[in-house]
C-alpha cells in the first residue's frame, strides 16, 4: 500500500554525556514522543538497533507499523519500556528466573517472554496471550518511551526481510516517507538484535540469540535451553533458494562456506570465478585476516570485511552495515566465511545464516 509522508528527521547529539531527565527535555525528544502519543510511528536509535516506534497500547497506531515494514502481521512485535514501573501495563506477573534477568541486564538486549495484560493491542502479540518486553540501554530511546508515557511497540525500523538498521540513513533508505520520523542517535553499539528468552517455560528457552549470550544468561539463572531452529550447522546439500526465508538478507545471493581455511578459500574462489563468468558482480564477506587475501583476487569485485574472529562484538556491529553496503555498490553474488559459535558468535551465524536463507556449504 502507498504511504505518503514528510519523514522528519531529529538529529540528538547524545555524544557529550545526557542522562535521561536531559533527554527528556529536549525539543527534539519532546516533539517525537508527541507524535508517539498521538498514534504514530516514530523511529529511534537503541544500543542494538533502530526500532520502529508505535503506542503499545493501541492497535491503531501498531498497524502502521505493520504497513511501514510490510510485515507479516503473525510476527508479535517486542514492547520497550522505559522504567520498570511501566511493567505492569504490558506483563500480569513475573516469573522467578524473570526477575533475576531483568535485574541482572535490565536495561540491556534482553526481551522477556511474559505472560500479557489485556491493555497490550492485540495486534503487537499477533494473538498469543503472551509479550516480550525489554528495556533498552540507551538514553535517547529511554527518554523517548518515558515522554511519551506510554510502552512502546518496537520491531527493527527496516522494510520487512531485510537487515535491520544501526544508523539513522539506513532506516530512511528503507522507510522514508513511509514513518513520521526518525531520531538520529548516531550509530548503535550492539549491531544485533536483543536475546529473546521465554520464561514461561522451565528451563526457560531462548527463541532468538542476540546481545546477551546464554552463558552470560546461565550464570544467572542455571541452565537455558535452546530453541532448535537455530541450532542449526552447515548442511551438505544447499537447500533450494526458492526455499529461502529471507530475513536479514541483502539483494544479492549471498552463500556460506564452511570447513577447513584453505578448502573453504579454494571453493569460495571456485564459487565467484563460475558467478562471474555468469557476468555477475561478485562480492565477498570477509575478515580482517582474509580481506588483503580477498582484494588481490580478481574475481571478487567488492570485498568487505566485517571485522575479526578474535573480536565477535565488532562483527556483531559490523555486520548489517557490510550487509547493504554491498547492496550500496550493487553486488549480485556474494561468498562469505563462518564464524564461531560462542558467546556472541551464536548471533552473529544466526544472522548470517538467515541472511543466507540456507544457502550453506560445508566443505
Ligand atoms: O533488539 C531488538 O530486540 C530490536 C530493538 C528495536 O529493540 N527489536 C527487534 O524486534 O528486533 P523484532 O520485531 O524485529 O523482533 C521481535 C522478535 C521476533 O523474533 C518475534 O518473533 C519475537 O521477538 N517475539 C516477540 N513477541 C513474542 C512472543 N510473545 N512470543 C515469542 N516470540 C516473540
Ligand atoms: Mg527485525
Amino acid at each position: 500500500m502507498e504511504i505518503n509522508l514528510m519523514t522528519k528527521v531529529w538529529s540528538v547529539d547524545n555524544s557529550v554525556e545526557k542522562t535521561v531527565e536531559k533527554l527528556r527535555s529536549c525539543t527534539q525528544i519532546v516533539d517525537a514522543a508527541s507524535l508517539l502519543r498521538e498514534g504514530a510511528v516514530v523511529a529511534f536509535p537503541t544500543e542494538t538497533v533502530y526500532g520502529l516506534g508505535a503506542n503499545a497500547l493501541s492497535d491503531e497506531a501498531v498497524e502502521k507499523i505493520f504497513q511501514a515494514k510490510g510485515r507479516p502481521s503473525d510476527n508479535p512485535l517486542i514492547v520497550h519500556i522505559g522504567a520498570i514501573e511501566q511493567l505492569s501495563a504490558v506483563a500480569v506477573e513475573v516469573p522467578e528466573k524473570g526477575k533475576k534477568l531483568m535485574k541482572a541486564f535490565w536495561p540491556g538486549p534482553l526481551t522477556i517472554i511474559l505472560p500479557k495484560t489485556d491493555r497490550v493491542a492485540p495486534l503487537v502479540t499477533a494473538g498469543l496471550d503472551s509479550v516480550g518486553v525489554r528495556m533498552p540501554d540507551h538514553p535517547i530511546a529511554l527518554a523517548i518511551i518515558e515522554e511519551a508515557g506510554v510502552p512502546i511497540a518496537a520491531p527493527s525500523a527496516n522494510r520487512s526481510g531485510r537487515p535491520s538498521p544501526t544508523t539513522a540513513a539506513h532506516v530512511l533508505s528503507d522507510l522514508d516517507g513511509r514513518v513520521a520520523g526518525v531520531l538520529d542517535g548516531g550509530a548503535t553499539g550492539v549491531g544485533v538484535e536483543s536475546t529473546v528468552i521465554d520464561v514461561t517455560v522451565d528451563p526457560p528457552i531462548v527463541l532468538r540469540p542476540g546481545g546477551i549470550t546464554r552463558e552470560q544468561m546461565e550464570a544467572v539463572i542455571g541452565s537455558v535451553d535452546l530453541d532448535p531452529s537455530f541450532q542449526v550447522g552447515a548442511v551438505e546439500i544447499p537447500r533450494a533458494p526458492g526455499m529461502k526465508y529471507t530475513h536479514y538478507a541483502p539483494r544479492g545471493e549471498l552463500w556460506l562456506v564452511t570447513g577447513e581455511a584453505a578448502k573453504v578459500r579454494e571453493k569460495m574462489a571456485e564459487m565467484l570465478r563460475e558467478a562471474k563468468a555468469h557476468g555477475q558482480k561478485t562480492g565477498v564477506l570477509a575478515s580482517d585476516e582474509s580481506f588483503s587475501f580477498w582484494t588481490a583476487q580478481p574475481e571478487a569485485d567488492v570485498v568487505l570485511s566485517v571485522g575479526s574472529p578474535t573480536d565477535l562484538e565488532k562483527v556483531a556491529q559490523q555486520l548489517y552495515a557490510v550487509l547493504r553496503e554491498f547492496d550500496d555498490r550493487q553486488t549480485q553474488y556474494i561468498v562469505g566465511e563462518t564464524f564461531s559459535r560462542d558467546g556472541l558468535g551464536m548471533a552473529v551465524m544466526n544472522r548470517l545464516e538467515k541472511a543466507a536463507g540456507g544457502r550453506i556449504l560445508s566443505v
